[in-house]
């Protein structure tokens, strides 16, 4: 069967890796979309993995969004969803930090980390199955941040446990239409987010986006059907 996957975040980092392994290892997945602003990462991204899913045989639809702009973030999901038809798989990958003590959190600068890390996936799902779209597969992106609180993180780890829970509920829910939902809360990972959450961390010495791709691969693959938590939590 053919299936299309839509990943937010695809630019760079867990995102871009997820994509790409799409791309090159599942074979029933035939389209997949990629979304994130329009960056310089974001038109690399596209070539790239334009040109390994033309050698594969498959097809790239890469759509620029900010998802933390949920109107606009509607009408990119009805211009995909009138493109491609059915999102099969969506993973919810895009994520935002701004770590800064209680004292010195901006409102605003809550409300931004609560869109694009929470609002954002709800607004996807709930908009497509709006469209009358039917999922195999959600993959809500948390982090372990999200299971356990970390001072300076405030706005972050209140996201991420918003995710974790909202996954529990949406696995219940969509239960009756045969989606699986999985919440993924990821460890330390050495990407740009990452380098955000922890200046001075050497990044060789912890996860790589792609040990997380790998991972998201095998839910979306057939063994991913016997795969059954809540909450997977992936961290070295
Ligand atoms: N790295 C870690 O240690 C770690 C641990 C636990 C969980 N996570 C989660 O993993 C997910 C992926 O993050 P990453 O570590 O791979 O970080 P990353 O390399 O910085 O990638 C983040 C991606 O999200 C996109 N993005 C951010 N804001 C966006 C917006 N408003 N609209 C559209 N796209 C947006 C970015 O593209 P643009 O900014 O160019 O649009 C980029 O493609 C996030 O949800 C993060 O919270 C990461």
């Amino acid at each position: 069967m053919s299936k299309s996957a839509l990943v937010t975040g695809a630019s760079r980092g867990i995102g871009y890796e997820t994509a790409r392994r799409f791309i090159e290892s599942v074979d029933d997945i035939t389209t997949v979309i990629i979304v994130a602003r329009e960056s310089d990462a974001f038109t690399q991204a596209r070539d790239e993995l334009g040109a390994l899913a033309e050698a594969r045989g498959k097809t790239l639809l890469a759509h620029p969004a900010d998802v933390g702009d949920l109107e606009a973030l509607r009408a990119a999901i009805a211009e995909i969803h009138r493109t491609v038809g059915n999102v099969d798989i969506l993973i919810n990958n895009a994520g935002y930090t701004n770590p800064v003590p209680i004292h010195q959190v901006e409102f605003a600068d809550f409300e931004r980390t609560m869109t694009v890390n929470l609002y954002a996936p709800f607004t996807l799902i709930q908009e497509l199955l709006h469209l009358g779209n039917t999922f195999e597969l959600i993959v809500n992106i948390a982090s372990t941040a999200g299971i356990t609180g970390r001072s300076g993180w405030l706005t972050y780890s209140a996201s991420k446990a918003a995710v974790i829970n909202m996954s529990q509920v949406l696995r219940e829910e969509l239960a009756i239409y045969g989606t699986r939902v999985v919440c993924l809360s990821p460890g330390r990972t050495a990407t740009a987010l990452r380098r955000v959450l922890a200046p001075t961390e050497d990044p060789t010495t912890i996860m790589q986006p792609e040990h997380v791709a790998q991972v998201i691969e095998a839910f979306a693959s057939p063994v991913g059907r016997y795969i059954d938590s809540e909450n997977i939590v992936v961290r070295l």
